[in-house]
């Protein structure tokens, strides 16, 4: 990739629901990217509870699946809801799955997080939680801005249209702000030419 090609975005959304709030809010970033970000989706719903006993015979198809698409994108956004002060299990269990082995794909990749409530903490706690999980993945998440949308039902509509202009600024703002830094992580990584 060079500064003027598009980098892939990995979007994985910690909601299942059709009309989930953070579902919609993906699709709403999706729209709202600027052309440097190119998006697909992570379908993490047929991952199965981790079991080591399974894990010790291989992969399953499912999160073998998860693992391509994490290695293969540049940057991950998370789009997650708060359950009980925390991240859904459903999305720690497929984290769990995709960080056994020595090749675990999340290492050194660009993230960014954002979350919907309909009340009024807009998944603050969720966030600092999956931080605290992307410390020991070794992702780079992105500082700011952070995207924290309370009382989401009022600006997101049924089909996931966003009804408020200043949200969807937020959105390209931090797609943005990923963009560059992918960019600056991956100019990083390269061999010193000095020598
Ligand atoms: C098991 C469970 C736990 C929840 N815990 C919280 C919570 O700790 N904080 C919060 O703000 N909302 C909590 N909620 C409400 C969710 O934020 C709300 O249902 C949200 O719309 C779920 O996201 P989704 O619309 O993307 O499915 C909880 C919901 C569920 C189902």
């Amino acid at each position: 990739m060079n500064s003027s090609s598009p980098i892939n975005v990995l979007g994985i959304c910690g909601s299942l629901r059709k009309a989930s709030l953070n579902g919609a809010l993906l699709r709403c970033a999706q729209r709202a990217a600027p052309n440097t970000i190119r998006f697909s989706t992570a379908d993490i719903s047929d991952i199965p509870p981790y079991n080591q006993d399974v894990n010790d015979l291989g992969f399953p198809p499912s999160v073998e699946r998860f693992r391509r698409q994490v290695a293969s994108a540049d940057a991950l956004l998370f789009v997650t809801p708060e359950y009980n002060y925390s991240i859904p299990g459903l999305l720690k269990n497929a984290l769990d799955w995709a960080s056994r082995g020595a090749d675990q794909p999340f290492a050194h990749k660009p993230a960014a997080i954002m979350g919907a409530s309909a009340g009024r903490f807009a998944t603050a706690r969720a966030q600092y939680h999956l931080r605290q999980v992307l410390v020991f993945l070794n992702v780079h998440p992105l500082n700011q801005p952070e995207i924290m949308i309370p009382t989401a039902q009022n600006l997101i509509g049924p089909d996931g249209e966003m009804r408020d202009d200043t949200t969807e600024a937020y959105l390209r703002k931090q797609l943005d702000a990923l963009y560059i830094w992918t960019l600056h992580l991956q100019e990083s990584s390269k061999p010193n030419k000095i020598d």
